[in-house]
Order: C-alpha cells, then structure tokens, then sequence
C-alpha cells in the first residue's frame, strides 16, 4: 500500500520549529514514579529514530511522515547498516546528501509496509447469507456492500520473513491474520480492532475476527498487556482496553465455548495490567470509604519513536530534563487513551506542554474496565468457572460504585473525568473532593452509559439522555468529541466512529423509547455523512467534521488517513442495529 505524502498541519503557533537537532540525553536515572530507567525497546527502533531525525534534517519537512522511517525492515545485519549510516558525508546540522541518503535506504532496507503482506480472508463472500436483513434501501445496500468488500482491501498478515529473523523488523511476529485500520497506519492497533470485529461480525467473518482476537492474546502472552500496537515501538504502552468486549461479542454470535475458554486467562492477565503498580489510584470519599480506580500511564518518558522528531520539537522549550522526561511521559500516555490528542489532557487548553494525562482518572477507561470485569464474569460462568464469576462480579460491583461516587456529577447529569490533586508518585490515596471533577463537556462524559450496569437504570438513562442532547454535543453529523476548536484530532468539530458507537448502542439498549430515538438519529446522522464522502471521495475516512455532512476531519499531528478499520466497522454495526428502510433518504 502506497504511504501517502504527509505533511504536518500543527494548527497552533506554539509549535514553532526550532532547529535542535542534538539528540537529547535523557537521565535514565531519574526516570519518575515507576519502574526504573526507562530501556530502549529494540536496538533496532533506536537506530531507526536517528535514521528518522537524518532523513528529516535531509529531506525537509515537507510531506514528511517520521513513522515512515521506523516502518522501515533491514536488509542485512544491523552493525552493518549502522556502519554505512554512520560513514555516510554529513554537513554541519547533520544532514547527508539527498542522493547520498536515498541510496543508503534502497541499499539497506526494505520499504514500509514490505513486511505486512496482503491476505484473502478465507471466510470472505462478496454477499454472506443473512447479510444486513433490515437494510431495504438499494442504494444503502449496494453500499454496505462496498464497505463490506474493503475488508478484503484491509486484511493483512505478518510476513515470512519477520518469523525468521524478527530482529531484522520492527513489525511483531503475530501468528495470524488481522485487520489494519488503513494508510500509514499499516499493523493492527488494539482498541480499533473492536469496531473492526464488531463491523466483521456483521459481515459474518467469525474467523477473521476470532484470529484478531488470537493475534492480541499473543501480545498479552509475550508483554502481560495488549500493546498499542503490533510494534516493537509500541511496547511500552496500552491502549483502551477492549478484548474482553470483543471476546465477548464474538462468543454471543458464535458461542464457541473453547474460543471463550482460551481467551480467559489473558483477559484476567490484562485485568491485573489495568488494577495495579501505576495504573491504580485510590480515593478515599467523604465516608471514609476506599475507592480503587485506573488512570493511563505510558512506561515511557522519551519521545515516541513514531514521532521522535516532532515530539523533540513540541519539547524544545522545556529545558529542564526531569520536566521534559514527564512531558514525554503525557505524551506517551495521551497516546495511550486512544484520544491523541486533545484539550481534555491539558491543564492549560493553549498550550501543548500542559499535557497531564497521567494526573487524571479518565471516565471512559473505568467505564471499559467495569465491562472488562462483567465480561469476565459472564465468561467464567458459561466455561463453569464459578469462582472467578463471583470474584469478578463483585470487582465490578465495587467499581460500579467507584465510578458512581467519584465521576458521577448529579447536577449535569453526567460522568466528569477526576485530576488528581498530587502528580508525583503519591497518587496511592487521595482524598474526594466535588471542586476536582473536570467541568468541561467532552463525549466521554457520556461513555458509561455504554454499560449495561448503568444503561439498565431507567432514572439515570433519562437524566444522562436529556444531558447530552442539551449539552452541545449533538451536531448535524453526528457526535462531536468536544466543544472546543483547538485544532487537535480529538476535539471540536471531529467526530469519531467509536464515540458515536458506544453512546448510541447505551441508548438504543437502555429500553426507554426516547433513548432509543435519540440513538437512531445519531446512527442515522453518522451514516449519511459516512455515505456523502465516500461517494464523494471513494474512500472511508479515519474521522469525520461533524458540523458539515460529507465532510471528513482534519487537525493534529499527521494528514487524514483512509481505509479505515473502525469507519467500515460501525457503518455495517450500526446498519445491522437499525437497518435502513425502503423509503428512508441516503442523501443530506
Ligand atoms: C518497555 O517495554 C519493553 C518491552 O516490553 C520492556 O522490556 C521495557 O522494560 C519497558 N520499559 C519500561 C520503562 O517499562
Ligand atoms: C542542513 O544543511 C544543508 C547543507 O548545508 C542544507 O541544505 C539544509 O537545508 C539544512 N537543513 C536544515 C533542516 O536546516
Ligand atoms: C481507606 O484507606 C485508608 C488508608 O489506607 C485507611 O486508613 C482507611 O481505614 C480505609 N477505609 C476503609 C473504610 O477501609
Ligand atoms: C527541574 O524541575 C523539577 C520539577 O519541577 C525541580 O524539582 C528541579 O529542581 C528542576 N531542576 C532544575 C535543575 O532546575
Ligand atoms: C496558557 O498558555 C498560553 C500560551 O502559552 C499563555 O499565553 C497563557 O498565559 C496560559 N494561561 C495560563 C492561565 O497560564
Ligand atoms: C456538578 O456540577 C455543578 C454544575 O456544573 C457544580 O456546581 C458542582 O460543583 C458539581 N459537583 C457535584 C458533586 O455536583
Ligand atoms: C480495494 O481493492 C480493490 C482491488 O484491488 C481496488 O480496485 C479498490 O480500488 C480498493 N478500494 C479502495 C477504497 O482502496
């Protein structure tokens, strides 16, 4: 697949370029909080980032895509191409030669994207039995058809090679084939793989959703926790936490008891990941009762090797090392949420360096670990494992309550995200107070009514149901992610496929009519704009401007990519819960 030509769209003049090309030393020593010096992934992502930090100084920063250079495969022995590297003729800021350098990648590596290989689904037919039955419209059907087929477009496997030799890649050697979102984005990425199984299912794809399923289990089996992404510079972070959700929803359509079986000792591996060390804070309310929740935390505090040259740059300015090392870690756990980035993250909403993810106790993350702990539940119990159904269900009986005493706010109506008042390592036991909920409105203040535990409440549905759509949220195309413009991916006017999802499946599943309608509006909405562009672009897009159908987003740190995994995946998720009638208009 071509990589398209980037360019950086940094909106904001805070982020000038400054021209610091020295590699900047990080005091391992120092490194805060957790678990000690922080090590380098793999010798081979270390070296690739200065191949990154060459080719910018070379090649300029137009269409400049620093992942792609970290994507890169070896052709021979790492020493050997180190060699060459560091005999290549430099000018005083450290840049070859363009010829020089051009020459050196066609001679040593292999192109992004030449390691991840195309792969038929075998489960694939261009129009499975029972395919969308309430989708009545011809054009909407001729559509879903359409998006159905890009699967095939999208489906991917490792490589031999990388089997053979993994340390000539940084791609991760999984055993089976998986789903990529689309563009630069060329392995599988944990939490968009939901929206992928959830769009799969409906395309009755069971084993390609079940090996997705296998692929992340690997990744808990090799590092204790599902990555990122299938990288080795991805390693030292998570992402949202939903495999015990699509081990759940696969098990519901299929009930494979063994696949069920298997899949439980990661999940309660991953619970463990989430509930200890770092990720867990308690707060002790005003009864005097303890409250253990989870925050993001990234194992990281340098820069990102996939954006080692941008986020030296958004660093420049701090000086102080120890403050720079815990920049990098905000960044990293930003990156973590799955909302990179926004101005939910940052204290001070103009400016970048203010990022402080860690200091805060994100709603949605404890609204998917509350699932995680039902879905182990009900996974227990159907494989006969009684103990650990009852221990999990009390786990989310406790956290139900947590949520309920930390986040809930009575007055909005709403879940508010929670700072914690002390960002060093003290984070341990922290005292409840109503001035730390985060007042801004932000979609994920609506995320636990994804919950069945919360949802199956008609008196909260009804409060939380009038609260998002007074509360600005709800646009001409569909939810936005915030109400505020600051030119970051994941705020005003962008709108997210997953967002969309989750409020509007709580609704339609809480039983209250009224919920229900507002659920199919937002559906209805999301899939007109999904159809506008696609007709009007060929293509599905990452993101969509919820303030002008048809229109897909922009902002953040690299150009709008295509393809893409979890748009493709809500359109038929969303078509299979609330069909499309004969009659109904497509257009907008
Ligand atoms: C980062 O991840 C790698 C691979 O799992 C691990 O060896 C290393 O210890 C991690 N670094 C930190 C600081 O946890
Ligand atoms: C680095 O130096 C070279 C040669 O002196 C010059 O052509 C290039 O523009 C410089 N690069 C940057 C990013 O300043
Ligand atoms: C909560 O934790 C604190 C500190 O460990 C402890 O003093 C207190 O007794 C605990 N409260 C309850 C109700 O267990
Ligand atoms: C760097 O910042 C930390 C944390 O704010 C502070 O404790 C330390 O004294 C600073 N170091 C220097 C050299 O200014
Ligand atoms: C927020 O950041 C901007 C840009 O750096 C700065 O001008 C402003 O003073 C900051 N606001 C506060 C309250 O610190
Ligand atoms: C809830 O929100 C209201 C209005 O925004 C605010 O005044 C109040 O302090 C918040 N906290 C609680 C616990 O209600
Ligand atoms: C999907 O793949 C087919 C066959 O290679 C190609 O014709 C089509 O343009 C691709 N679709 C998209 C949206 O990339």
């Amino acid at each position: 697949m071509p990589d398209p030509s980037t360019q950086f769209t940094l909106a904001s003049s805070f982020f000038f370029f400054s021209l610091v090309f020295s590699t900047i030393m990080i005091d391992v020593t120092k490194a805060s909080c957790d678990s000690g010096p922080v090590k380098p992934t793999t010798p081979l992502v270390t070296f690739l980032e200065q191949v990154q930090q060459t080719a910018l100084t070379t090649l300029g920063k137009s269409h400049f895509d620093p992942k792609l250079y970290v994507d890169l495969s070896l052709k021979s022995e790492l020493s050997s191409t180190q060699n060459a590297f560091h005999k290549l003729p430099r000018s005083a800021n450290g840049s070859a030669s363009v010829k020089d350098f051009n020459e050196f990648i066609k001679d040593y590596f292999e192109g992004a994207g030449h390691d991840v290989v195309l792969a038929k689904p075998e489960d694939f037919v261009p129009e499975p039995e029972g395919f969308l039955p309430n989708v009545k419209n011809p054009e909407v059907r001729a559509w879903a058809l359409e998006v159905h087929s890009l699967w095939k477009n999208l489906s991917r496997k490792v490589a031999g090679g990388v089997h053979k030799r993994p340390e000539y890649h940084t791609l991760l050697p999984l055993p089976e084939k998986f789903i990529i979102p689309g563009s630069r984005f060329r392995e599988v990425y944990y939490w968009d793989s939901y929206w992928v199984i959830r769009g799969l299912l409906a395309s009755k794809m069971y084993d390609t959703a079940k090996s997705i399923v296998t692929n992340l289990i690997f990744l808990i089996e090799e590092y204790g926790y599902v990555l990122n992404g299938a990288r080795a510079y991805y390693t030292n972070r998570s992402q949202p936490p939903l495999l015990s959700a699509m081990v759940s929803e696969i098990y519901k359509r299929t009930g494979d008891l063994e696949f069920a079986r298997k899949a439980l000792p990661a999940l309660i591996k991953e619970h463990e990941f989430w509930n200890s060390g770092i990720h867990k804070v308690v707060i002790q309310d005003e009864q005097a009762c303890n409250h253990s929740l989870s925050r993001y935390y990234a194992m990281w505090n340098q820069p990102r090797p996939e954006s080692s040259t941008l986020d030296k740059e958004l660093a420049s300015k701090i000086l102080n090392v120890s403050e720079k090392q815990q920049f990098y870690r905000e960044v990293a756990s930003t990156a973590e949420t799955g909302w990179d980035f926004s101005t939910r993250w940052m204290r001070n909403h103009s400016d970048f360096t203010t990022l402080a993810t860690t200091s805060i106790l994100p709603v949605d993350l404890n609204a998917f670990i509350l699932g995680m702990e039902r879905d182990i539940a009900f996974l227990s119990k159907v494989t006969g494992d009684r103990r650990n159904s009852e221990l999990f269900l009390k786990a989310s009986e406790a956290r139900h309550k947590a949520i309920k005493t930390v986040f809930w706010n009575e007055t909005k109506g709403q879940w508010l995200d929670y700072w914690l008042s002390d960002i060093k390592c003290n984070t341990e036991h922290q005292t409840w107070e109503a001035s730390n909920q985060n007042q801004n409105v932000f979609a994920s203040n609506f995320i636990p009514l994804w919950i069945e535990s919360f949802y199956s409440d008609p008196s909260m549905v009804e409060k939380v149901t009038k609260s998002l759509q007074s509360s600005g949220l709800l646009r001409a195309a569909g939810i936005a992610t915030s109400l505020t413009n600051s030119g970051q991916q994941w705020d005003f006017p962008n709108g997210w496929a997953p967002i969309q999802h989750m409020i509007a499946e709580g609704l339609a599943r809480s039983g209250s009519k009224e919920a229900k309608l507002v659920a199919e509006d937002i559906a209805v909405r999301w899939i007109r704009t999904n159809y506008k562009a696609y007709k009007k672009t060929g293509v599905m897009h990452e993101k969509y401007d919820v303030e002008k159908c048809g229109e897909f987003g922009g902002g953040g740190e690299y150009v709008p990519q295509t393809g893409f995994g979890w748009s493709n995946g809500l359109v038929l998720a969303f078509l299979e819960e609330f069909g499309w009638p004969q009659d109904r208009k497509i257009d907008c």
